[in-house]
């Protein structure tokens, strides 16, 4: 016999017993040494009470603090006057919970290795340990104290009002967009934009959508699983060749996805020229430009470079994330989209009503609003380019004919290897228990093989962990 029984604890607490066997005392006891063993009822909780136990149960009391005696007994519970029965503090068999390894991203290739790295110094992610965690919980309180009794219905795929107006400012402000809170769309990070804007173009018939020679394959297969091709600009040592899409047999498509202002990953920023070459053309065919400004806020040695979008707000799509300036588990992005393609992107969006949390887009709005956001930026950039300059120190004392590059902004760097020599470095680093990427894992399909390198992210380990996975790289480095 196999029975389930739902604890309705006098405490608040609802705790689920699969109570099996014939005998219910036995059972009760197998189901509560489960429950500690696995760590659903963690040391110190306090149990139900053998009375509202069994009326729970609709077992008689004695079955019920038999069971808790005999467990006390064992050591599994603590039983004292007062403060009524505890999973011990140390009960017996209770499997110590170890973090999980850290979920792959997207685009870490190849076969995960057993174990986990003692270092990662793959690029993708901000430093999670510095997430302002009391500034959040206060914008947090604030937003949830000032919030209409609205908010907390069904919202709109748009985007909270209050977060489109902050963030309508914001931007203008920090990053040159032309932006108005009408234009603005929020979504799920900038890969459900890319998503939102794959459906669109497909609907307006495009079939190509022009990306970089280097990026990310899992946005590619974001395009790709919408029906589009993605074929690849050209490249030079000045960055994406814009200018081949008005070549003769250069490519001919209908919206071009770029990292203009910091390319990912090879760090540079588009010339001028370029930039102006790919707003023309967008107005002579009729095609689009998808902005990809992943982390524009992190620039070090320069003025930032603006928004690719303010040259053109009626061809150029303006997508931006708070991924790597604050943390991709939010999962909050933005758009701003040329106005004729709000009503088409909010169709798409809301036949999946993917709204985000219409909490977590007012904490948001107030972070931004009272400054903390600014600041937050501020604190980081500090200690980003502190890290950067101790990366560059290192190599040139260390690894001195290590090139590095792309390291005017952003969160990753590019460390030139000798030709031939990336497969062995990446081999020597897993062995070393050192999480790496090479560059090659970012190569488009299209592009030669280029260049051997590797794509440090210094930003990933938090502050401690940071020097020994500088160390650990230097270590391997030819
Ligand atoms: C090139 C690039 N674009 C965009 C993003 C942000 O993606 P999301 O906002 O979906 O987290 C990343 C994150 O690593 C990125 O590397």
């Amino acid at each position: 016999m196999t029975e389930s029984r739902a604890i309705s604890a006098a405490f608040g607490t609802d705790l689920h017993l699969e109570i099996k066997g014939p005998g219910l005392r036995a059972g009760l006891m197998e189901a509560l040494r489960e429950a500690v063993r696995n760590g659903r009822l963690a040391p110190g909780t306090r149990l139900p009470s053998s009375r509202s136990l069994a009326t729970d149960l609709g077992v008689a009391r004695n079955t019920v603090a038999d069971a808790y005696a005999e467990l006390v007994a064992e050591g599994w519970l603590t039983a004292r006057q007062g403060s009524g029965t505890r999973v011990a503090r140390r009960a017996a068999a209770v499997p110590a919970r170890r973090a999980p390894a850290p979920a792959p991203l997207p685009w870490q290739h190849g076969r995960p290795r057993p174990g986990r790295p003692l270092h990662t110094l793959h690029p993708g992610t901000p430093d999670l340990a510095s997430f302002p965690r009391a500034e959040w919980l206060k914008a947090a309180r604030r937003a949830l104290t000032d919030a209409p009794h609205e908010a907390f219905g069904y919202c709109s795929p748009r985007g909270r009002p209050e977060l489109r107006a902050v963030l309508a400012e914001y931007l203008a402000r920090s990053r040159g967009v032309r932006a108005d809170p009408d234009r603005i769309v929020v979504c799920s990070g900038f890969a459900q934009g890319l998503l939102l804007l794959a459906a669109v173009l497909r609907g307006r018939r495009v079939r190509d959508v022009a990306v970089e020679s280097y990026g990310l394959d899992a946005h590619w297969d974001a395009l790709t699983d919408a029906g589009l091709r993605t074929p690849a600009l050209p490249l030079d040592a000045l960055g994406t060749r814009t200018e081949a899409l008005t070549e003769d047999g250069g490519p001919r498509p209908g919206a071009v996805l770029i990292t203009p202002a910091h390319q990912f990953p090879l760090g540079g920023a588009l010339p001028p020229d370029r930039r102006t070459a790919l707003v023309d053309w967008a107005r002579a065919s009729g095609g689009l430009v998808l902005e990809d400004d992943y982390d524009g806020e992190f620039r070090y040695d320069r003025q930032p470079v603006g928004a690719l979008q303010s040259l053109d707000p009626e061809r150029v799509v303006y997508l931006g994330t708070a991924s790597k300036s604050l943390a991709p588990g939010l999962r909050l992005g933005w758009m701003v989209l040329p106005p004729q393609l709000v009503d088409e992107v909010m169709a798409a969006k809301g036949t999946i009503e993917w709204a985000s949390s219409t909490l977590d887009q007012l904490t948001l709005a107030e972070f931004i609003s009272s400054g903390a956001y600014d600041r937050h930026v501020r604190g980081m950039r500090l200690r980003y380019r502190r890290r950067r300059d101790q990366l560059v120190a290192a190599l040139a004392e260390q690894a001195p004919g290590i090139r590095v590059t792309g390291i005017a902004a952003g969160l990753h760097a590019v460390l030139e290897l000798p030709p031939g020599s990336e497969r062995a470095v990446l081999h020597a680093a897993a062995l070393q228990g050192l999480a790496l990427q090479g560059l090659d894992a970012f190569r488009h399909p299209d592009a030669a093989p280029g260049r051997d390198a590797l794509v440090v992210g210094y930003a990933t380990p938090t502050d401690s962990a940071w020097p020994g996975a500088l160390d650990a790289l230097c270590r391997v480095l030819p």
